[in-house]
């Protein structure tokens, strides 16, 4: 059987990674986060309190990164995902991501039933030829509201003014930069989730890609 490959691109607090995740284990996919490997890079810089301007620092710690360095929970921390965003604008980074990447979909497409990666240029640059291309959306505020509400939940203070303005700037970076905006491709399927459930979302999105492929999840 044809093996099946997804792109799915969208900004922080669209729902992708829910998304992804689910989708990867109703279709048996290799899934690969690649916001992951951005923080990663930022982790360690900060770790090594470098600065920005140490963009060669930066490239190394590209170069060499394990998948085991994106198992460390301190990612997923908003300054992290801050400093990655201001990294991600670093063409030599991304290029030094992008054979990680590509690495990866090739051993999975040997093992696997087929592969899902997140992002903000997976439809666009990573994946081009993805049979399917699932670009979410929702509006600021909503994601937002995802956002402090998850921090909340998962018992950190949160801010909502903070959150909010934090997600906009990064909006503005991720959207803005010259190298791999964050832009859906001109094949994508574009989904609004401001006034959706993730399990809405994922119902949805399985329906159309089963529909589609042949597939069941
Ligand atoms: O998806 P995330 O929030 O974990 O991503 C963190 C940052 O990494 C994001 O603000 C921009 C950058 N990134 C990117 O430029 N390209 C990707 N494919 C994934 C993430």
């Amino acid at each position: 059987m044809k093996k099946l490959i997804v792109a799915i691109d969208g900004p922080s607090g669209s729902g992708k990674g829910v998304l992804a995740q689910k989708l990867s284990e109703i279709f048996h996919l290799a899934y690969l986060d690649t916001g992951l490997l951005y923080r990663a890079v930022a982790y360690k810089l900060l770790q090594n309190r470098s600065s920005l301007g140490k963009i060669t620092e930066a490239l190394k710690i590209a170069q060499n990164l394990k998948p085991e360095d994106l198992c460390i929970p301190a990612l997923r921390a908003d300054k992290v995902a801050s400093f990655a965003s201001k990294i991600a604008s670093s063409m030599d980074v991304r290029t030094a991501l992008l054979k990680f990447q590509t690495d990866f979909i090739k051993n999975a497409l040997i093992t696997d039933q087929g592969v899902i990666l997140d992002g903000r240029d997976i439809g666009t640059k990573v994946l081009p030829e993805a049979r399917f291309k699932i670009f979410l959306t929702a509006n600021l505020e909503v994601r937002a509201q995802r956002r402090h509400k998850e921090l909340q939940d998962r018992g950190i203070k949160s801010i909502y003014s903070d959150v909010l303005e934090d997600m906009r700037e990064r909006d503005r970076r991720d959207c803005e930069r010259d190298e791999s905006p964050l832009i859906p491709a001109q094949d994508a399927y574009v989904i609004d989730t401001s006034a959706m459930q993730i399990n809405e979302v994922v119902d949805h999105v399985v329906r159309y890609i089963s529909k589609r492929s042949g597939a069941t999840g």
